[in-house]
Order: structure tokens, then C-alpha cells, then sequence
């Protein structure tokens, strides 16, 4: 059985194959419509439980239609409509879940709730955000470079803002990749310490994105941090904003990635995200493409 709970904790060669599957069924689909099933249909029978604790647009969306796509059924699962959001166990949630289910996604707030809900599931579950990483992301940014740019292996990867959750799982997927990542941000926003991944720390934006061959950032104010946060956030976080300007420091064919949601004008600027750089709805879509070659490879053996 197999959780897919975060990048570093896959190995390479999964994380290799993930990708390629997702290239070559995304390929093997275009043109149909949405709902179109795929050519084969892993999941047909198969009942998949999405649960969310907190929102979401792109995660929800994409992984329902995956499954579809891929002959299953699914049900979106609210916490707080749900018996763990009133005092059950995660652990016996988890052992009920995997009589009824075959697969569970979930996104949660600690770690330590995925970590226990796959420790007692008795059916793959795969990590949709934590506070501490968001696999799935980084799995389709991966899939979103090569498909445009060909290899990471190698290429320049910078991160400019706050060090959080998203940029966890760009450190470790740097080092099962084996790209150069840079983080540029102000010291309270550093990534924790004890982060497993790879990454160098330039603290002027500017110099941090000479030569890269993509620039990435995100809010500057996440889910699980306090909104009395926002204006000091702001504060610390100004000069890391993405302009053109910056964006003129890094190669001329650089890509611009932000997993979205985004506010627009502070992290980064519309003329940013909205200009020819910009790759940001290749990357929500492909969050579709990564998803479903990650629960093919869970349910694979
Ligand atoms: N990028 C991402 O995970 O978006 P949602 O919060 O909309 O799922
Ligand atoms: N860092 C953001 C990512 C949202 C997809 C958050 O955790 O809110």
C-alpha cells in the first residue's frame, strides 16, 4: 500500500514515473471534452473520500474530476461536517473511512493528522496540504516546467516571499529533482529549520533572480497563519514582491509560477501574472494531470 504524503518521503524514480504518466495521459486526452473518460480506467469501481478542512478551489476541483476521468466515484468531505470535527478519532476515522473507500485525499492543518490518518487507513492516502507542505502542487509545477521547458535536473528555481508550506515542498522536490532553489525573503519568514530539503537563502530579490529559469511565489498570508498578521506581513514582505522589474533580472524566456489563490498586486502584479512569462493556469490545470498520475500510482501493486 502506498500514501503519497510528501516529496522527499517518494522516492526518485516514483516521483520520475508520476510525472511521465501524467505527461503521456494528459497527451493521450487532449482535445476531448472535460468529462471524457480516459483510455483506461483504473478507478472504475473504485470510491475515493476528498476531505477538506479548509477551503478550496483548484485541490477540490481537480481531483474530483480526476477520479471521474479515471472511471471513479467520489465524495467531498467536509471536516467540520464530519464526526472528526466534533471529537472522534483520527485514527478510528481513518479505519471506518477505509471499509467504505479506496482511496482518501485529505487537507488539514497539522501534519500530524495525516500522518495519523494514513498511519491507521488501511487504504492510500495522499497529502492535499498541510500547514507544512503541499505535495501535490509541487508535483504539477514539476509537470508544468518540463512540459514547457524540458528537464528541471539542474535549472535555477527561485522562491521569492514568505518560506511556507508550498516552498517545504519546492525544497524537497529540489532535492529528489536535483534543482538549484533559492529562497528570497525576509529572516521571520525563513522556511523551519529542520526542513529535509535543498535550497540557499539570498536575501536581495534581485540578485537572487539573476539567471533564473523560474521565478515562484505565493501569498504572502496562508490559510493556517493569523489574519492579525497581515499588515506586519505586508510589511516584511514588500520588497519580494514579483514585478516586471524583477522579472527583468531573470532569463528572458523565465517562467513565472504561483499556485494560486492569489492576491493580486502584492505578491505578485497582474502585469506579472497576466504577461507572456506567466504559465500560472497551465499549472492549475495540470494540478489535474499530476493528481491523477499520483492516485494511479498509488493504487498501482
Ligand atoms: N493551489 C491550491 O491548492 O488551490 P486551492 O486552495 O484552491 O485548492
Ligand atoms: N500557502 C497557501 C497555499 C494555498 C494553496 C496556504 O497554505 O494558504
Amino acid at each position: 500500500m502506498k500514501h503519497f504524503l510528501d516529496i522527499h518521503k517518494t522516492d526518485p524514480a516514483d516521483l520520475r514515473q508520476i510525472i511521465d504518466t501524467a505527461l503521456t495521459v494528459k497527451k493521450s486526452r487532449a482535445g476531448r471534452p472535460k468529462g471524457a473518460l480516459d483510455d483506461d480506467l483504473p478507478l472504475k469501481d473504485h470510491m475515493v473520500a476528498l476531505i477538506f478542512e479548509k477551503p478550496s478551489t483548484r485541490t477540490r476541483v481537480s481531483f474530483d474530476v480526476g477520479v471521474r476521468q479515471m472511471g471513479g466515484q467520489t465524495m467531498v468531505l467536509s471536516g467540520s461536517d464530519m464526526q472528526l470535527g466534533h471529537g472522534e478519532t483520527i485514527a478510528d476515522t481513518a479505519r471506518v473511512l477505509s471499509r467504505y473507500v479506496d482511496l482518501i485525499m485529505m487537507r488539514t492543518f497539522e501534519e500530524d493528522t495525516l500522518l495519523e490518518m494514513a498511519e491507521y487507513a488501511t487504504v492510500p492516502v495522499i497529502n492535499g496540504l498541510t500547514d507544512r507542505t503541499h505535495p501535490c502542487q509541487i508535483m504539477a509545477d514539476i509537470l508544468t516546467f518540463e512540459e514547457l521547458n524540458g528537464p528541471i535536473k539542474g535549472k535555477k528555481v527561485v522562491w521569492a516571499g514568505d518560506g511556507n508550506n508550498v516552498f517545504a515542498s519546492f525544497a524537497h522536490a529540489a532535492k529528489q529533482f536535483e534543482f538549484d532553489l533559492v529562497f528570497s525573503g525576509p529572516p521571520p519568514l525563513d522556511p523551519e529549520a529542520s526542513l529535509d530539503g535543498l535550497y540557499s537563502i539570498e536575501r536581495n530579490p534581485q540578485t537572487a533572480v539573476e539567471g533564473a529559469d523560474l521565478v515562484v511565489t505565493d501569498t504572502w498570508v496562508s490559510m493556517h497563519d493569523p489574519q492579525s498578521a497581515r499588515e506586519r506581513r505586508h510589511n516584511q514582505l514588500r520588497g519580494y514582491q514579483v514585478n516586471k522589474k524583477l522579472m527583468d533580472h531573470a532569463k528572458p524566456d523565465a517562467l513565472f509560477m504561483h499556485c494560486l489563490p492569489a492576491h493580486r498586486d502584492d505578491e505578485a502584479t497582474s502585469e506579472v501574472m497576466d504577461g507572456p512569462n506567466s504559465v500560472i493556469f497551465d499549472e492549475a490545470e495540470n494540478r489535474l494531470h499530476a493528481q491523477k498520475a499520483v492516485m494511479r500510482w498509488c493504487l498501482e501493486g
